[in-house]
Order: C-alpha cells, then structure tokens, then sequence
C-alpha cells in the first residue's frame, strides 16, 4: 500500500520499522476529534476561498460518511498507514477519489495531532469533573447524616483529639474541591487551537485560523505557530492535576483500608465492593480501595513519563512526541474508572458509630480538653499541658481513662479541678468545644456543608 509521503523514497519501508513508527494502534482513540477536526479546516477552507465549495461539500461529505461508520464500528485501520490521520486520508481518498487529497491543504500532521488531543482533553476533562462532583456528593451525604459520629482524631497515626467523623470526611471534599478547581482552571491552557500552525512555520495559503478555532468551539489560537505544535503543557498539566487528584484518592482509600480493618471496625465497606479469599472463607478484602490506592502509581508513571520525554526535545516537532499519547489515554481511563467507583463505594459504606464511639472512651485523647479547662481557670497553658502530662501518666499506671479518675484524684495534681470537669472530658463535649471557625464542632460543620454545598450549586 504506497504511503502518503512515499513520493522522495525509492524503497519499501522495513516491516519492523513499519510497526514500530506506527501509533495506529493506540491513537485510533482520536478517531472522532481527527475528523471533527478536519471537517472544520475544510469548512475554514472553503470560506477562505483555498478550495472551491464543491471540492469542499464532496470532502465534507466523504468525512461525515466516515464518521457514521466509526460510530457504527466499521472503521478498519491499516498499520500501514501509520496513524489516525493518514489512515483517515486514506479513507477519505478511497471514499471519494483523489479530490480528497484537497483536505491537507494548508496544515500539517504535527498541528493536525495538537489539535486532536486538544479536543480530546478539553472532551474529557469536563466529563471527569462530572464525576468527581459524584463523589463529593457522596461525601456531603455521609457527612450530614454523621455531623455527631464521634471518632478519635489521630496525628501519627496515634489518638489526638475526638472529632466527628464528618469533619474528617468534609477534609476530603475540600481536597477533591481544589483537585476540580484545578482542572476547571487548567481548561484555559487546553481550550487554544493549534490548528493552522502547519509543519512550525505557518503557511503560505491564506487560511483563517480563528474561523477554524470559532467552528471547533476553541476561544483562543496560539500565536506562535512553533510553539503551537512543540507544546504538551497541557497535557503535562492534566498529568500532573490527575496524579494529585489521585494522590488524594490514595489517602482516602488507605483510611478506608485501615477503617475497615478487624482492628478499627469503624466502617463496613458494601459487600457489594469486597472480594473474598479463594483459601480462608471468613475474609472479606478491600480490593477497590487497594486498587485505587495501587492506580495512583500508573499515573504517576505516566506524568515522568512524559516529562522525560519532553525534557531535552528541540523545537519544534520530533517523533519523540507520539509517546505523549498512551499515557494520557491510560490517565483519563484510570481516573474515570476511580472516579465512578468511589461515589457508590462511599454512598454504600456502613458507617459503625458504636465502634467509633467506644474507641473514643477507651484513649486519652480528652487530654487536650483538661489543658485548655486549667488554663481557663488562669493556669497558663504550658503549665496546665505539664499537670495534665503527670494525670495521664498517672491513669496509664492506674489502667483507668481520664472520666474514670476521682475528683480528689484530680485535685492531687491541682486545687482548680471542679466537678465540672467530668462534663468537658465527654467525647461528644470536647467536639462541640471545637467551634473555631472551621474546628469540628457540628456548629462549624454544618456551615462548612453550607459552604461546600453552595460551590456545588453554583457549578464552582
Ligand atoms: N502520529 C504522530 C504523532 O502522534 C502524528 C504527527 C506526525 N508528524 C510527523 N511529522 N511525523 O505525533
């Protein structure tokens, strides 16, 4: 089959070099956006008078029939051809002879496959902010039906101060907020058209570039037509929003990995969301939380990826950059198909209150509370920290938690203990005390979910 640019060769090419050049295999992906694409630089040509209307509206037309058969899964590609826009072409040409070879009129493959996987992200990246909107739906519900589920609060992994379990949770929407926020804002970089920019130079046809971007949906060019076809910043940037956003994800799901063990019990993930061991019949194992946690590594992977492959590449097109492809379709994958599994997974999730609760009565993590009570009382708060350290050491030796302590064991260590003291150690007590702005008394939570539900609505 002769190639589209076999005209200079004298020689067949290589079958290995055939296949290991090819990109077929994968950027058939960008099947649609490639002919979306082409469609619009037809019309842009036919407007600016570089082809006429008839040659355009026989193009326009062989395209649209293409189109509907790769809807209709009729397409076949050929490695020969390539990639995506070639074997297009060739479709094209077979489709309806060789007014076809029209279309390249003007433009280049190297800003033909920009603009491909700028329509591509600038597709994708509105529909996986959809997703992860479903997931902070989810934890906005969990969240109001748990604003008094007292749980311990850890630094180190070790009890700190109780906090309501929708405090925690919240901290995760406001992470996913920022991650949305991030790919909202990244938009801009991926909503410019390179198209028109040819090989690197321009062109000597007078084409209409903003034409081609108004008819594509894109509000911007790019001005320079080198920097047009050499930048995969936005693709770097979406690596690396996605690689944060599933830093984020890998967080969430090592708590609920940790949360669902036989040690905590503090949640029961859907049975519906477990698999079971082939040998011991009494396991019930997080493997999604697992696999999403292990996921975050192929997207890391994908993002040095690229940035290695970009790292010493001279303006302005090399070959190099068809390895920009498979790591950005892997992260859209990857991330669509965590997104769409933690919304259900944490909707589904029991959460075990009594076994929160309990947990919250068997620590110290009340101690803080006793420092903040003798400092009120004028003690200044060094102090106090010191006296309350002595109270724990004592009950530790004494096997007994700080509400089982007698009033006059308190006043052996200071006369400013009352028996109101008994009042401000209560697990849900000490949460309520925490009403700073943004603390984790339900107070200041329910004007969080306010907030975070306002930056729903409003689509932010
Ligand atoms: N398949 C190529 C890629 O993905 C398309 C651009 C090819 N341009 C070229 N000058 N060889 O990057």
């Amino acid at each position: 089959m002769s190639k589209l640019w076999g005209g200079r060769f004298t020689k067949e090419t290589n079958k290995l070099v055939e296949e290991f050049t090819a990109s077929i295999t994968f950027d058939q992906h960008l099947a649609a956006e490639d002919i979306q694409g082409s469609l619009a630089h037809v019309q842009m040509l036919v407007e600016s008078a570089i082809i006429s209307a008839e040659d355009g509206e026989q193009i326009k037309a062989g395209l649209t029939k293409i189109l509907a058969q790769l809807h209709a899964g009729l397409l076949e590609f050929d490695v020969a051809h390539e990639d995506i826009h070639m074997n297009v072409e060739k479709l094209l040409l077979a489709e309806i002879g060789p007014v076809g070879g029209k279309l390249h009129t003007g433009r280049s493959r190297n800003d033909q496959v920009a603009t491909d996987m700028h329509l591509y992200l600038k597709n994708k990246i509105s529909g996986l902010i959809a997703l992860l909107v479903a997931v902070q739906n989810s934890i906005v519900t969990q969240a109001k039906n748990n604003l008094e589920t007292i749980m311990p609060g850890y630094t180190h992994l070790q009890r700190a101060q109780p906090i309501s379990f929708a405090h925690h949770l919240m901290a995760y929407f406001w992470m996913l907020q920022r991650d949305k926020e991030r790919l909202h804002d990244s938009l801009a970089r991926v909503d410019i058209l390179p198209l028109g920019a040819g090989a690197l130079a321009g062109t000597t046809f007078p084409i209409d570039r903003q034409r081609t971007a108004e008819l594509l949906g894109f509000s911007q060019v790019y001005p320079n037509s080198m920097d047009a076809v050499s930048d995969r910043d936005f693709i770097i940037e979406f690596l690396s929003n996605a690689s944060i956003l599933m830093m984020h994800v890998s967080r969430l799901s090592e708590e609920l990995i940790i949360w669902s063990s036989q040690e905590f019990q503090f949640v029961e993930l859907d049975d519906s969301f477990c698999t079971g061991s082939s040998i011991m019949p009494q396991k019930k194992n997080p493997d999604v939380p697992e696999l999403l946690r292990a996921k975050t590594g192929r997207v890391y992977g994908n993002l040095m990826g690229l940035l290695t492959v970009l790292k010493g590449l001279p303006l302005a097109y090399n070959k190099d950059m068809q390895e920009d492809k498979e790591g950005m379709f892997d992260t859209v994958k990857t991330v669509e198909g965590t997104l769409a599994l933690l919304a259900p997974l944490l909707a589904t999730m029991q959460v075990r209150t009594d076994k929160m609760a309990k947990a919250t009565r068997e620590d110290y993590s009340n101690a803080t509370d006793i420092a903040d009570y003798l400092s009120k009382k004028g003690l200044p708060f060094r102090d106090a920290h010191a006296v309350i350290g002595q109270i724990v050491l004592y009950a530790i030796k004494e096997q007994k938690y700080l509400l089982d302590l007698k009033l006059d064991e308190y006043q052996r260590f200071s006369t400013l203990f009352c028996d109101d003291i008994y009042e401000i150690l209560q697990p849900l007590a000490t949460v309520k005390s925490r009403n700073s702005y943004g603390g984790t008394a339900p107070a200041q939570i329910t004007e969080q979910i306010k907030l975070a539900e306002q930056k729903l609505d409003a689509r932010l």
